[in-house]
């Protein structure tokens, strides 16, 4: 299939496919990340209350001009808000300057208390619930609700439940970590999945993987094209190239089509080479059902 440029949510909401990410990308950078990327043609941004940059980015957004109407912004509750989410969705508002999300992702399902520790008197499903409220009763600030970090053992509790169906599943996505059950799992059930740290983040071996470098050679461009592309020629699913150079922020957003065996030849990768630019063994609650982190 030819790349996609937007997806449609399970709300009926137009998502752009490429957004910039921003985990990682430090206050003093990423107000100018954002404005440039939103100056240069990036309609969707990603952040997070946990990335503490949510200020930064509001003002980066405020500094591009563009209407707010014109840009897909994401954040997402943090672990230690998760008993109450409803004074965490006003900071994050409070803090981006928005009168609204275009999505509210739980962070992780994984509450914890402030001081870094898993806060196991305090269920994730609860939380999942409130949110849902919140959405339900305030269509004016939350645009979709969606959840990130879940495996299909999560889901499959959520689901049991869920009187909304999560717009996305925000996950680790890359040639060496394709978690090809979860992303089935989601695409059967209209959950469109949301690719974070597509280029194996910080000095990723992927960007320099034999592989990659050989498709990117093929159509001249960089092994980041190749990797952000890889997303953007499955269904149902968009992605998060984080950067705070320039020249990256417009380079990432050329996407390419992928004919299905050079898809095939990335997916092979993980057969020889997986890695989790992020574990989720950080939270205190293990692998989170994740088979390849049991
Ligand atoms: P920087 O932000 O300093 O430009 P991911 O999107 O997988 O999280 O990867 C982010 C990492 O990849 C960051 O270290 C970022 O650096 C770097 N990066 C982003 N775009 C490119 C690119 N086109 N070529 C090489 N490295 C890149």
């Amino acid at each position: 299939m030819p790349a996609t440029t937007s997806v449609t949510l399970n709300t009926g909401a137009v998502m752009p496919t490429v957004g910039l990410g921003t985990w990682k990308s430090k206050p003093g950078q990423v107000e100018h990340a954002v404005e440039f990327a939103l100056k240069n043609g990036y309609k969707h941004i990603d952040t997070a209350a946990g990335y503490q940059n949510e200020a930064e980015v509001g003002q980066g957004i405020k500094a591009s001009g563009l209407p707010r109407e014109q840009i897909f912004l994401t954040t997402k509750l943090d672990n230690p808000d998760q008993r109450h989410p409803a004074k965490a969705l006003e900071a994050s508002l409070k803090k981006l300057d928005t009168p609204y999300l275009d999505l509210w992702l739980m962070h992780w399902p994984a509450p914890m208390t402030t001081d870094g520790k898993p806060d196991r008197g305090h269920d994730w499903l609860d939380t999942w619930k409130t949110m849902e409220d919140l959405y339900l009763a305030h269509p004016e600030k939350i645009k979709a609700i969606g959840v990130s970090n879940f495996s299909v053992e999560y889901f499959e509790r959520l689901l049991k439940v869920a009187r909304v169906v999560p717009a996305v599943n925000q996950i680790e996505l890359h040639p060496s970590c394709p978690q090809d059950d979860v992303v089935g799992y989601c695409q059967d059930k209209g959950i469109v999945l949301t690719a974070y740290s597509p280029l194996g983040s910080d000095n990723s071996p992927l960007l320099t993987n034999e592989t990659v470098t050989k498709i990117a050679a093929k159509y001249g461009v960089q092994s980041a094209n190749v990797l952000v592309s890889l997303h953007a020629n499955k269904p149902m699913h968009t992605v998060l190239p984080k950067s705070v150079t320039n020249e990256r922020i417009l380079n990432n957003a050329k996407i390419l089509d992928l004919t299905p065996e050079e898809i095939s030849e990335l997916h092979d990768i993980d057969k020889t080479h997986h890695f989790r630019a992020c574990h989720p063994s950080w939270t205190g609650f293990g692998g989170l059902g994740f088979p390849d982190c049991k």
